[in-house]
């Protein structure tokens, strides 16, 4: 075990503390630490009347719950609400167009800068009713999963609520994704519509969505509908019968569709990610406690209020934003900021040029954005007015937070990285910006409700008590949801990342402790990236690590065994590459790909990754014990191999 001291000299900083500005701490929803505390109390000792109070608070009911929850680890049957019946739309849309509809819910910025949309919560709660009516007509009915497939969008948003309003679990696909990643997750969901665009563009580069999307349908049986949005007006083929115009669908629906009233326990949408083994797994989100959970961290992590103007650039293709675009900020009636372009385009000043333009107060992003915008000089930031700036956002990895605020905060905002999974929902360890004091590169302290495992030492993270927000199972494998979850630790959940705690109780987060890599915030599941190099004929084995990289925070170094008389070629490697592209998608593509003459495995066979990634990284000196590996001698030539490389 490493004690404190020893991970005390690997972070200098750690007990360097920046208090929280006045500007920031001033009429904030948590503003103290002690008011942090007693909260935090309130939510353990008394979770019931904790949660109970916030639902009741932050949600409109149809049918109002008498149980606040029930079950547990143990058997993987956790429950919040469940016999509370609501609509999911309805909060995000409905009482706030009747209360505020012109309030812009909305603001969406394209590829260029001049390409800005506001739309308000009368006009997204009319476009969602279309789009639920036209779903309905094309004979979508409660309980059947939709496959979403688009560009970060608004009509991305109305999908998603135009099934959550007709009860049907929406599958968002990042757009990212390549075919066969898409058909896989048809498959899985067994979706009969797919709601999709002809072509999406980012940094001027044309996505060819409705092309994957008809390879797609060829790998599933499942898909009876196309709804397509025309988004470039680019030509791709059309299937009549299958393929219906998405604004031909919604032009004659009417603009009201009545919610259904859904059990808080129902799904509210299934989101496919990957682990260390297998197959990508569908993560199943509720009604109730999802929605609960996303809303009260969008309230208090972001310390959002009434005026603001909230900013989450992620993509509604991954949780954070289906937690932190759509479902968080509507559901309070918030005005949610999306993003469809690059921060670097027209130049690396984009972000803060948004932020300017529309007096963006939370801004939530990556740390590999940050890095790669550091990168350029510091006038990118110094030419914009970014004071209206209070929360600064971050999430993915650990951040450093100093060039985040001294360069982009100029020291008058609160940091707030958030920790957290496509599992929990929401945030489990993260600041809040009116109370806590922030510690360079630690997530800090628990939220409400979460109980993390651990004590002064180093350790795997664990959450010993359920929130709202968990990840209720793994679609159709519910065996392979405690196996990978619950069943690790007695009576915990797992997170699959390791952590210490210091002194003061600040977490800090050391990473995947599985076979999980982090690029640029994407995570990838090795197993994925080594099926994907396979397929080519010429591969016979590979093996995949994380190596350290100072812009994505973690590239992927792939070792590659030809099939027997195979030459090394560079047009084999760039294929080897090409095969990944093709079947995750580009934001998977290893940035090494180095032909080995063999893998270091033991005796049972089992392949010797901590080796491998210590090869990789150029870590010689660390490779410890190599005693137990079948053949050693593999190990030279694997060394050999990488150092004629570099
Ligand atoms: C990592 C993203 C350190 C972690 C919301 C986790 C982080 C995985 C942080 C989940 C952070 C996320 N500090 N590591 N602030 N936030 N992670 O499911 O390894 O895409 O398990 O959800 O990202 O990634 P996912």
């Amino acid at each position: 075990m490493v004690s404190v001291t020893d991970l005390q000299k690997e972070h200098p900083l750690f007990n360097e503390r920046h208090e929280v500005p006045d500007r920031v701490s001033k009429g904030s929803h948590i503003s103290s630490m002690a008011q942090y505390e007693k909260y935090y109390r309130e939510s353990i000792e008394n979770p019931e009347s904790f949660w109970q109070q916030r639902a009741n608070e932050l949600l409109t009911w149809t049918k109002p719950f008498t149980k606040v929850f029930s079950g547990g680890f143990e058997n993987g049957d956790v429950k919040w609400f469940e016999d509370g019946e609501l609509n999911v739309s309805y909060n995000c849309l409905d009482r706030h167009a009747e209360r505020t509809p012109d309030k812009v819910a909305i603001i969406w910025e394209g590829d260029s800068p001049n390409q800005v949309e506001h739309i308000t919560y009368k006009q997204a709660l009319e476009q969602t009713c279309r789009l639920a009516n036209a779903m309905k007509e094309l004979g979508v009915k409660r309980g059947e999963s939709v496959c979403i497939y688009l560009p970060n969008c608004p009509t991305a948003a109305y999908a998603m609520l135009a099934c959550a309003r007709i009860g049907a679990p929406h599958s968002v696909v990042f757009a990212g994704f390549s075919a066969d990643s898409l058909a896989d997750r048809i498959r899985d969901s067994k979706s009969k519509l797919i709601i999709t665009a002809d072509q999406s563009t980012r940094g001027g580069k044309v996505i060819p969505l409705k092309q994957a999307v008809d390879d797609a349908v060829k790998k599933s049986d499942s898909v009876q509908h196309v709804l397509l949005l025309q988004n470039t007006g680019g030509k791709v083929h059309f299937e009549k019968g299958r393929d219906v115009w998405l604004h031909e669908a919604m032009e004659k629906q009417s603009t009201t569709c009545q919610p259904e009233s859904m059990n808080a326990e129902d799904p509210l949408f299934y989101l496919y990610t990957s682990g260390s083994t297998g197959t990508p797994k569908g993560l199943v989100h509720t009604q109730g406690g999802y929605l609960l959970y996303a809303a009260l961290t969008h309230l208090w992590v972001f310390d959002y209020r009434e005026n603001d103007i909230y900013a989450c650039v992620a993509d509604v293709g991954w949780i954070t934003g289906h937690s932190y675009i759509v479902y968080g900020p509507l559901c309070n009636g918030a005005t949610t900021f999306m993003f469809e372009g690059l921060p670097t385009l027209p130049d690396a000043g984009r972000y803060w040029d948004m932020v300017q333009r529309h007096k963006i107060t939370q801004f939530y992003t990556a740390p590999t954005a940050i890095r790669t915008l550091m990168k350029f000089d510091d006038t990118f930031v110094k030419r914009y007015d970014v004071t209206s700036l209070r929360v600064l956002g971050s999430v993915g990895e650990p951040i450093n937070p100093e060039s985040y605020n001294e360069v982009v905060g100029d020291k008058k905002c609160s940091i707030v990285d958030t920790y957290w999974q496509t599992e929990s929902g929401g945030h489990l360890l993260t600041p809040l910006p009116g109370a806590t004091p922030q510690k360079a590169g630690s997530a800090s302290f628990a939220f409400f409700g979460i109980v993390p495992e651990g004590n002064s030492v180093s350790g795997v993270l664990c959450i010993s008590k359920p929130w709202p927000g968990i990840t209720r199972t793994i679609f159709n494998d519910h065996e392979r949801y405690m196996k990978t979850y619950l069943n690790v630790y007695k009576n915990k959940y797992f997170t699959g990342d390791g952590v210490w705690k210091d002194q003061d109780g600040y977490h800090w987060i050391t990473g995947r402790v599985d076979d999980v890599i982090n690029v640029s915030g994407h995570r990838i599941g090795t197993s994925e990236v080594e099926g994907a190099l396979v397929t080519h004929n010429k591969c016979a084995e590979a093996a995949c690590v994380g190596v350290p990289h100072d812009v994505k925070g973690q590239a992927i170094f792939a070792y590659v065994i030809l099939k027997e008389n195979v030459e090394e070629t560079p047009e084999l490697l760039a294929e080897l590459k090409g095969a990944v592209r093709t079947h995750i998608g580009p934001f998977a593509t290893p940035d090494f790909v180095v032909i080995a003459p063999g893998l270091p495995k033991t005796r049972s066979g089992k392949i010797m990754r901590r080796l491998l990634r210590k090869i990789a990284a150029g870590e010689l000196d660390q490779l410890g014990d190599t005693s137990t590996l079948a053949d050693p001698h593999v190990l030279d030539l694997i060394i050999e191999k990488v150092k004629s490389l570099k």
